[in-house]
């Protein structure tokens, strides 16, 4: 049997609370939601999360309040056999929260309160340093300190290992940090952050992509929610399309991408091959309500994999 891929995330942790409503309330204004979901959520954990239920061994370098969420934090990883040994309650601070509102088109708006994560500090890389440096992959997001993300990107470049960002929430980027990174995986809205071009079709994601390569990176993937994604590098550019599915919250469809694509290509698929799964393991996860709880476990992807795959195969590449 193949070993298991070890994949280590250095990230965020967030409660996730989550409105549904078909209406938004005007300043001064009060209005009635219709469903309220309280979860665990936060990219990395929900990178994390993905990557165990597809199957890695994973170990999360990431910091909780001191509020009742921090320990129900810590609790989920161990309870999905995570490895939470450097995950740790910081005292005088909020764990990091995320209010949520889903509209009826499954469409979601987040407003991040980072609490805890802003203290994820460089310092904390070292003291996992050993255990990084066991890993197969190292994945990174934008919800703890830049500072931090670029030191993890400098650390799994010095000890060759594997290393994805996903830059979310986007922000502006100190494109030199991010030289040689092996892969960057952003959104429409995150590639603008970062380049300025508005992406709302795949030739501009082509656009975005080059102007990203340029800075150095090795490839690039832009997610485009129902249109797929785009897989592109110095001798490539690849749209591959989503799988046709229901959605009702797309919550978390990039953080279930990213942590199966890095298990996917860890097992050693091309990285065209773990593109499409990764396209249909984030598709599924849009039919769940949440984030955590939407992501199917592996055996239940691979039998939707099994029944899906044959009628997706088509792709446009340049
Ligand atoms: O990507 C979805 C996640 O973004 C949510 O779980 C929320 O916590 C925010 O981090």
């Amino acid at each position: 049997m193949a070993k298991r891929p070890r994949i280590a995330v250095v990230g965020s942790a967030n409660i996730d609370l989550t409105t549904f409503t078909d209406q938004f309330p005007k300043p001064g204004e009060t209005i009635f939601g219709q469903k309220f979901d309280l979860g665990f959520g936060g990219k990395g954990a929900n990178q994390a999360v993905a990557a165990r239920l597809c199957g890695a061994d994973v170990f999360m370098v990431a910091r909780v309040g001191s509020d009742l969420f921090g320990p129900a934090m810590i609790e989920n990883f161990k309870k999905l056999g995570i490895d939470a040994s450097q995950v740790k309650q910081v005292p005088g601070l909020s764990s990091g929260v995320a209010p949520i509102f889903v509209d009826p088109h499954g469409q979601n708006r987040i407003l991040v309160v980072k609490g805890a994560n802003d203290a994820v500090k460089p310092a904390d890389v070292d003291a996992a340093a050993n255990m990084l440096k066991t890993t197969d992959c190292i994945v990174l997001q934008f919800e703890i300190p830049l500072e931090t993300v670029y030191y993890t990107v400098a650390f799994a470049r010095k000890h060759g290992i594997r290393c994805i960002l996903n830059p979310a929430p986007g922000q502006p980027v100190e494109m030199r940090a991010l030289a040689e990174l092996d892969y960057l995986v952003p959104n429409e809205s995150e590639a603008e952050s970062i380049t300025g071009i508005r992406v709302r079709s795949v030739e501009d994601a082509k656009k975005s992509a080059e102007k990203l390569l340029a800075g150095g990176i090795r490839r690039v993937i832009i997610t485009l929610g129902a249109n797929g994604s785009l897989l592109a590098g110095r001798d490539l550019k690849e749209h591959l399309p989503a799988f046709p599915v229901k959605a009702v919250d797309s919550t978390g469809a990039g953080d279930a991408f990213i942590g199966s694509f890095a298990v996917f290509l860890a097992e050693g698929l091309p990285e065209r091959e773990a593109v499409r799964r990764a396209n249909l393991y984030a598709g599924l996860s849009t039919t769940g309500v949440g984030t955590q709880k939407s992501f199917y476990d592996r055996e239940r992807f691979d039998a939707e994999w099994a029944a899906q795959s044959k009628t997706n195969s088509v792709s446009v590449s340049t």
